[in-house]
């Protein structure tokens, strides 16, 4: 590859021109730019596109949401995706300090810091839950390589689900290993064993989910499972599904807090960032589609709930498996690599956390990953028992005016309140922030000299990043406080 250089360290190894910031003296750079795509691409695939795009898909009704979806990734989320690893590897820091030293370079104020701030708190909230959904992906291991599922009913499936998140205690348990393995590597810091683990595992998940396209298309059902995903029936829609929809553009994509901005850090100054994000867009959103097109036929096959909630993936693809040949290999297989996915992202989620508090505090990798991992963990305490023993401690929040209830928030466990709280609310700010800085206040010649894209691409993104996403954003949001339906009201159209 012409554009790959060996692992070098800062400056001198990788001839950083003298109008960029530095990268500070013996940062390690990743090793080629197919790593750090396969390093993005493991952050950005993860629990988001098997677990919660078919769950989120099903509970908003499929075709009108998947479009809505992938409309933002285009629209939102690749514009931006290449604003934030732009900032990364122009800051070469941690997110605050590369926010603070950025805004100073473009004669800004320093507060734009609070934007890497948002960041961090983001990842550690994201983590706390990520982490005991992951536990449960780790849960279904030995349950599947035992051969429990085998020849079950949908019933059956239900209930062995059920009894898991029922019980605090195992919940406890999964949540602490998962923890406990995402630190390990953190503390060893990042690059070295991501890279072999993305190499290896992304394509075995791949064909993973080509085996039970496969499985999905035997049932008789694939055809329904499509039109359900693809045909968009925009009645079924809510201003929730919207936000929903964009929030969850972020979420998979890892945008909006931060990491994608540290990974960006490590990344060789000659090589493409344009290139980069749409080849992890299109891959995140590949496997997003096709978990899809598995989950859905055997949804309707077995007449169960497309929106049956958290729980989908765990009550259909044991079906899948209990049902296959060699479904037990190819079971336990999916989870193992599940887990996988789902570790390489955690990783990223908290490394913005890591990198911050070892310059703020001056303490060493393992120090910051030992203190931030038990904090984590005990935020986790939060959501394992949102299943169990605190599920009826639920809230809803409606602002109610005289033009109708606008519900934000109903029945809502401490789980769902920080999925809302994260993937709709925070991830969408942070990357708002993003576009409107580089977009608007990051100097021209910056942003064209990071990017190096041609005169007509150039134009293309900086439309993107200065109107299209931030507008959506903020439609999407005044949308979903009402705003709008007010408006309309009050101007009756
Ligand atoms: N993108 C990851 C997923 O889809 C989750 C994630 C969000 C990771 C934000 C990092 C940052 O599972």
């Amino acid at each position: 590859m012409s554009d790959s250089v060996s692992l070098g360290k800062g400056p001198s190894a990788n001839k950083e021109p003298s109008a960029g910031r530095e990268p500070s003296a013996g940062r390690e750079l990743w090793s080629s730019r197919l790593t750090f795509i396969l390093a993005a691409t493991g952050s950005a695939v993860g629990l988001g596109n098997i677990w919660k795009f078919p769950y989120i898909t099903g509970e908003n009704g499929g075709g009108a949401f998947v479009l809505i979806y992938l409309f933002c990734i285009a629209g939102i989320g690749i514009p931006i995706m290449m604003a934030e690893i732009m900032l990364g590897r122009r800051g070469r820091q941690d997110p605050v300090t590369t926010m603070k030293h950025l805004a100073k370079e473009s004669g800004h104020s320093r507060s734009w810091g609070l934007l890497g701030w948002l960041g961090v708190i983001a990842g550690f909230l994201i983590l706390s839950y990520y982490s005991v959904i992951a536990g449960w992906a780790m849960a279904y291991i030995p349950r599947m390589a035992s051969g429990v599922f085998t020849g079950l009913e949908a019933e059956a499936v239900n209930s062995v689900f059920a009894s898991l998140v029922s019980s605090p205690e195992s919940l406890l348990a999964w949540h602490s290993i998962f923890i406990f393995m995402t630190m390990m590597i953190v503390a060893r810091g990042v690059r070295g064993g991501l890279e072999k683990a993305v190499t290896f595992l992304m394509p075995m998940l791949f064909v993973l989910l080509i085996i039970l396209i496969f499985y999905a298309i035997d049932t008789g059902y694939f055809k329904q499972g499509l039109a359900y995903l693809f045909n968009p029936d925009f009645s079924k829609i809510t201003t929730e599904g919207i936000l929903s929809a964009m929030g969850h553009a972020f979420f998979t994509l890892s945008l909006g807090m931060g990491a994608i901005m540290v990974y960006g850090s490590y990344l060789p100054k000659n090589t493409s960032i344009a290139k980069a994000s749409i080849a992890v867009a299109f891959m995140d959103t590949l496997v997003a589609l096709l978990a899809g097109m598995v989950i859905f036929p055997i949804v309707f096959a077995n007449a169960l709930e497309p929106g049956a909630g958290p729980g989908l993936i765990f009550k259909t693809l044991p079906l899948a498996f209990g049902n296959m040949d060699y479904g037990t290999l190819f079971g336990t297989l999916f989870f193992v690599l599940l887990v996988f996915a789902a570790w390489t992202s955690s990783i990223s989620l908290i490394e913005p956390a890591i990198t911050w508090s070892m310059k703020t505090f001056k303490v060493s990798r393992i120090r910051a990953s030992v203190i931030s991992g038990f904090l984590v963990w005990l935020m986790g305490l939060l959501t394992v028992f949102s299943f169990n023993l605190a599920s009826d401690f639920t809230f809803s929040s409606a602002i109610s005016t005289k033009y109708g209830e606008f519900v934000i928030l109903k029945d809502a466990t401490a789980f769902d309140f920080l999925d809302y709280l994260t993937s709709n609310i925070m991830l969408p700010l942070g990357g708002l922030m993003i576009a409107i800085y580089a977009g608007w206040l990051m100097k021209k010649a910056y942003s064209r000299e990071e990017l190096n894209i041609n005169r007509f691409w150039y134009p293309v993104w900086s439309f993107l990043v200065r109107y299209v996403a931030p507008l959506m954003v903020v439609v999407v949001f005044l949308n979903a406080m009402g705003v709008i339906a007010f408006v309309r009201s009050i101007m009756g159209i």
